[in-house]
């Protein structure tokens, strides 16, 4: 849309305050999608999940970084079951469960099945009722968890996502392990899912190799950017809302792949835009909005940078993220101090070389809450932001900030490092000599 076409997108004062009682259930960048309309870009893993579903014998693992999507993935695969008559429950592991505590939330969650679904036939009602008798005892074994799981069969084929698995204990993971391998040797129509975030290549769940046959691996990688901008531009259409093309393009860019972003973008812009009664979002409406839509989306984060970053005396430090948020990355996700140097250059305005900037990279892996995690050493030595999240967050903390402006991330790129610079520097840029520290 052509920024004189805005002039006429201007609506009354009634209409935007009832666009804008809907936007937080069309963009949520803190609840995971659950409905495979709302999915972007996922096709193919869906298939997988589902296909393993239909396979008896068979069962899951949902993995991927942190933030992309897995949940999402998982919960809208459960929806798909369910609609296609299966009894699919998703189960959140609490942090550093147990097996034990696992299957006891996943009692819970019978309860809660039924209670979401009023109209539930009597054999639903028997067969979750008798899976949560099976787990009212002293310490629940996966002999217990497979009983259970038997009695929700006598209502239909199941299937169960256990989610963030990531956050659970060694026990869990060997219970779960002891489960799939007894469930697959019977091919039951059952399909347990193992959903959560992996670091750096890790597998979720590591099994012995006769239980390895029984699963289907899914990793979820980060989104294309065609399918980050179709999650606004479809949330906006829901909303008779559109916005300009650098809008689109600040999406794309500063969300690296990960759909949180998307959702933060294009919700802070369409605030925005409607608190001036306009249904067309500009980038200054998204930058104008994004302080508080990035707080919101996630207050954990934004207290993690600030811990990172506040200092009594001015320093470096958030020059310093921005840099490496800047910074294109290599095949798995780190990037060597010396790929930093244009970056670093471009944020403060000046020739820099590795000196300038090592010691606070260092500053921030081994303390300020170690936001960057390092790997290797001498040479060989590489960062990565801890959690892949806070990248975007810094890009967009800038933007908001004005500290770079959204077309300066133009040049950036996602995935392998690429020959040549980043970022072409003012002809009259001073020279920094090596050796010298910028503080
Ligand atoms: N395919 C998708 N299409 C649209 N939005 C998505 C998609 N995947 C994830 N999201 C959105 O991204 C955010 C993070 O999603 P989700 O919670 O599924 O990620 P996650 O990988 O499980 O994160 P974590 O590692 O923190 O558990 C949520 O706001 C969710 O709505
Ligand atoms: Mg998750």
């Amino acid at each position: 849309m052509s920024r004189s076409a805005y002039a006429s997108n201007q609506v009354g004062a009634v209409a935007a305050r009832d666009v804008l009682d809907r936007l937080d259930a069309t963009f949520r960048p803190s609840a995971p999608v659950s409905s495979p309309a709302l999915l972007s870009g996922r096709d193919s893993e869906h298939a997988a999940v589902l296909e393993a579903v239909r396979a008896p014998g068979r069962h899951v693992v949902v993995h991927g970084e942190a933030g992309v999507g897995t949940t999402s993935l998982a919960a809208s695969c459960a929806a798909s079951a369910g609609a296609d008559g299966a009894v699919a429950l998703v189960v959140a592991c609490p942090e550093g469960a147990g097996f034990d505590s696992i299957w006891r939330s996943f009692a819970e969650e019978c309860a809660v099945h039924l209670a979401d679904r009023p109209d539930h036939g009597e054999e639903l009602e028997m067969a979750l009722g008798r899976a949560n008798a099976a787990l009212d005892r002293a310490a629940i074994g996966p002999g217990d968890a497979r009983v259970a799981l038997h009695h929700v069969l006598t209502a239909g084929p199941a299937m169960v996502v256990l989610d963030g698995f990531d956050r659970v204990g060694p026990d869990a993971a060997a219970g779960t392990t002891d489960l799939i391998g007894a469930l697959s040797r019977r091919a039951e129509p059952v399909t347990l899912v193992v959903a959560g975030a992996t670091d750096g290549g890790g597998t979720l769940l590591e099994v012995p190799p006769t239980v390895e046959r029984a699963l289907v691996r899914v990793h979820v990688p980060r989104l294309a950017t065609e399918a980050l901008a179709a999650i606004a531009r479809d949330g906006l259409a829901s909303l008779g809302m559109d916005a300009t093309g650098d809008v689109f393009e600040l999406l794309e860019t500063a969300s690296l792949g990960l759909p949180r972003y998307a959702h933060v973008v294009a919700r802070a812009g369409a605030r925005r835009a409607l608190q001036r009664r306009s249904l067309g979002i500009t980038v200054d409406d998204v930058a104008g909005g994004l302080r508080t839509g990035l707080v919101e989306a996630d207050p954990g984060l934004d207290a993690a940078y600030r811990l990172a970053t506040t200092t009594a005396r001015p320093s470096r430090f958030a020059d310093v993220l921005l840099a490496c948020a800047l910074t294109p990355v290599d095949g798995s996700g780190t990037f060597a101090p010396a790929a930093m140097r244009d970056a670093y250059s471009f944020v403060t305005g000046r020739v820099m070389d590795i000196p300038n900037f090592n010691p606070q990279l260092a500053m921030l892996a081994e303390g300020r809450g170690a936001v960057l995690a390092r790997t290797g050493g001498g040479w060989r030595r590489r960062y990565r932001f801890r959690r892949p999240e806070m990248a975007p967050y810094v890009l967009l903390s800038a933007i908001a900030d004005g500290r770079i402006a959204p077309g300066d991330l133009r040049g950036h790129i996602v995935g392998p490092a690429r020959s040549g610079r980043l970022f072409d520097l003012p002809s009259d840029a001073p020279d920094v000599p090596r050796g010298t520290s910028a503080d």
